[in-house]
């Protein structure tokens, strides 16, 4: 990991539709290790955008007898509000059709060009527009597109081409012996599998169409649209504009993306930064599919679902706790409205909106709602420590999950605390104590203990499901923002006493199935 800025991608999206579930994953995903960093007292730049320029985006326009920048001006707001609804806290968010992405990827292109590593030929083949992506007749089942199941297009142009073949060894050679280059492993398997059959040139130039940026020594032609749009990873932090910026962010972290696209982020994406002496991402993660029927969801097969239908019922905490914690990051899974409702049920209404229902419901019963005394040295029994102990261990399992990228391990962890907390409830039975005005400053030492547990868990949850913690962390009468709060602020004994709580709805109202 590098020690700077932690610089965090989602893919850019094609605005050729609004965002359905699939895309929602990788951006939920991209979100939560944000969070969690920045948490950590680290520096994060997170970066979304959308994928504006090409000939899907161009059809899509003409479809609708708009010109293209008519067309993605309308839908951009779309998918930003998505973003919006969902919690999401990207710093900044590109378009590949803004100057400061178009004037950049342009003289990249160009000195690529100078330095002889793109020359001109003729491609003939064939193209899939749905994928923008050039196929071999190997590639293809059954004569069709594997992605999308249809028949790709022939083409025969002069285009310009990269010297990709060139990186074959170069790739190879990073991918043996960089563990962290593409995770999970059996991506990056898969993609050494594929480079050891060799590298063909790549063509980065389409003339029959102009949606996209033109090639400066030939305007008669548009950059492949990956080629742009691969780029907005390094113009978004200044590339060719803003030089000093550039250093301190690049190389990226992390870049998510599906696994369908991860070809053009492990092997063009880096081949392009070595011919230009660029430093490499440290990690490009590719996770499976959200699948309907067996299928990966999507527009095209019309079984794209917006996210909005399932914030209406679950809300944005719900939605985004349920994909990261129900489908393990990195497989493919399928999602079920049966298995979202009983998710959220036991782990969010039940576990954890129900200790904090209990907890600052029997502080205002038995405490007037205020936080007793921090309980000394030896007030402190062995159920107590245990329960100290269990949130240190979640945290830092916690953040080995976030290490290896994998927001479901690091879920299951928190929820061991919650746990932990929920049988330490039961094993010391305050209402049991509030009865023996003998056991007085025991109820106050495990009413502390609680309430501190909730001030720990706030702190832990606020990656995943933010509003709750943001709520939460209200009612415990702390100052401030928690997602301003660092995790250097967990542990027992900084509530001050004399603190009012206070009570209201359930965090999470149970939702009944049906
Ligand atoms: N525009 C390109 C990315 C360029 S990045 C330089 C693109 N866009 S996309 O809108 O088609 O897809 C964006 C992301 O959404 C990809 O990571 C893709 O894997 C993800 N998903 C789309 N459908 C999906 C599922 N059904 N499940 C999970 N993620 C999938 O590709």
């Amino acid at each position: 990991m590098s020690t700077g800025v932690f610089y965090v991608t989602t893919p850019i999206y094609y605005v050729n539709d609004v965002p359905h579930l699939g895309h929602a994953y990788t951006t939920v995903a991209a979100d939560f290790i944000a969070r969690f960093r920045r948490m950590q007292g680290r520096q994060v730049w997170f970066l979304t955008g959308t994928d504006e320029h090409g000939q899907k985006i161009l059809r899509t326009a003409e479809e609708r007898g708009l010109t293209p920048i008519e067309w993605t001006d309308s839908i951009v707001p779309r998918w930003t509000e998505v973003w919006e609804a969902l919690q999401i806290t990207n710093d900044d968010f590109i378009r590949t059709t803004e100057a400061r992405h178009e004037g950049p990827v342009a003289r990249f292109v160009q000195d690529l060009y100078d330095k002889g590593e793109i020359y001109l030929g003729t491609y003939e083949g064939l193209y899939c527009v749905q994928c923008e992506a050039f196929y071999t007749p190997e590639d293809l089942v059954d004569g069709k597109c594997p992605q999308h199941g249809t028949e790709p297009e022939l083409i025969k142009e002069d285009n310009y081409f990269f010297r990709l073949s060139k990186y074959v060894d170069a790739l190879i050679e990073r991918y043996e012996t960089n563990e962290r280059a593409i995770m999970p492993e059996v991506r990056r398997n898969e993609i050494l599998g594929k480079l050891r059959q060799g590298l063909e040139d790549l063509s980065i130039s389409r003339v029959s169409f102009d949606w996209g940026v033109k090639l400066p020594m030939d305007p008669s032609h548009v950059i492949y649209v990956w080629v742009d749009a691969l780029q907005n990873y390094t113009t978004a932090v200044g590339y060719g504009s803003d030089e000093e910026r550039f250093a301190l962010v690049w190389p990226a972290d992390i870049h998510f993306v599906g696994k369908d696209i991860l070809w053009f982020h492990s092997v063009i994406w880096p081949a392009m930064l070595m011919a230009q002496g660029l430093p490499l991402p440290e990690t490009v993660y590719a996770h499976g599919f959200l699948q309907v029927g067996g299928e990966k969801m999507s527009k095209s097969k019309a079984t794209g679902i917006s996210p909005h239908d399932l914030m209406e019922t679950f809300g944005s905490d719900g939605y985004r706790y349920y994909f990261m914690r129900e489908i393990s990051f990195g497989q493919d899974g399928s999602f079920s409205w049966e298995s979202m409702v009983e998710r959220y049920n036991f782990d969010l209404a039940n576990d954890l909106g129900n200790l904090c229902q209990r907890v600052i419901s029997m502080i205002g019963r038995y405490l007037d709602g205020v936080v007793p005394q921090v309980p000394s040295y030896d007030e402190i029994r062995d159920e107590d420590e245990s329960l100290r102990a269990a949130f240190d261990k979640a945290l830092e399992q916690m953040s080995a999950a976030v290490d290896d990228i994998s927001p479901t391990e690091a879920l299951k962890a928190c929820w061991g605390a919650v746990r932990r907390a929920n049988a330490y409830v039961e094993e010391v039975a305050p209402w049991a104590l509030a009865k023996d005005p003998e056991q007085r400053r025991r109820l106050e030492v495990v009413l502390y203990n609680l309430a501190e547990g909730l001030r720990n868990l706030a702190l832990m949850t606020s990656p995943i499901t933010p509003r709750a913690a943001a709520e939460l962390w209200r009612r415990l009468g702390l100052s401030g923002e928690v997602t301003d709060a660092t995790f250097e602020m967990m542990g027992f004994g900084t509530l001050a006493p004399g603190t009012r709580l206070e009570a209201g709805d359930p965090l999470f109202p149970r939702i009944e199935a049906g």
